[in-house]
């Protein structure tokens, strides 16, 4: 069988580019999990979400519900962010990645939520960002880094959310929430900030919920 010598596949190419030239196109394995798995996490806490304000709608807690709405958005932009630092891949993975269950009414859906977001801040994105460094990782350390600084954010309201419905009030929500399109930022007020203090998007790509 006659092999095409001056023929090289794109995955070959890669390989040499990579191997031989020390061009590194591909994520490192150990990030990659952790890109996956943080994908896996931000989708399920996104469609979560959306879920719990259906439900805090119906419960009358309107606030809430567009609370729950700009935030799914906000984990949407996270999965976004982790999904797209793979490009480069062309693969079926399983994916493990950790989600609270057992909804019920708002109240117990926030308490889900708040340790959702809980264990991001405390353990997973710290965890995942210091992966990320030690294997020079760069752009998904900055993805991990843009998602934690979004659901320390994302705690506090929900915090703030549960402490009124616990006493049968909705929220109050002066304005918008709004949301960095590019980073997940998450402020809630009459306007976006200027400028989006983590990633440094101009306010007029904020989306308000
Ligand atoms: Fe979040
Ligand atoms: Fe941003």
């Amino acid at each position: 069988m006659q092999t095409n010598t001056w023929y090289l596949p794109a995955k070959v190419f890669k390989h040499a580019n990579r191997y031989i030239f020390g061009v590194n196109t591909m994520v490192k394995p150990m990030t990659q999990d952790a890109l996956m798995s943080a994908y896996g996490g931000e989708s399920m806490a996104h469609m979560r979400y959306l879920i719990f304000a259906e439900i805090a709608e119906k419960e009358g807690f309107k606030n809430v519900a567009r609370l729950f709405k700009a935030i799914a958005y906000a984990e949407q932009v996270h999965a976004r962010n982790h999904y797209e630092r793979l490009k480069d891949l062309n693969v079926d993975a399983k994916v493990v990645a950790g989600a609270p269950f057992g909804p019920g009414n708002t109240s117990k859906n926030l308490e889900l939520a708040i340790r959702g977001e809980v264990f991001e801040i405390e353990e997973m994105y710290p965890v995942y960002m210091e992966i990320a460094k030690y294997q020079g990782e760069k752009n998904a350390e900055v993805s991990f880094k843009w998602a934690l600084e979004a659901e320390k954010i994302h705690a506090e309201l929900y915090k703030k959310a549960k402490e009124y419905v616990d006493k049968g009030q909705d929220m109050p929500l002066e304005g918008n929430v709004w949301i960095c399109p590019i980073c997940g930022h998450t402020h809630v007020g009459k306007e976006a900030p200027d400028k989006c203090p983590v990633c440094g998007a101009p306010k007029n790509k904020y989306v308000g919920f």
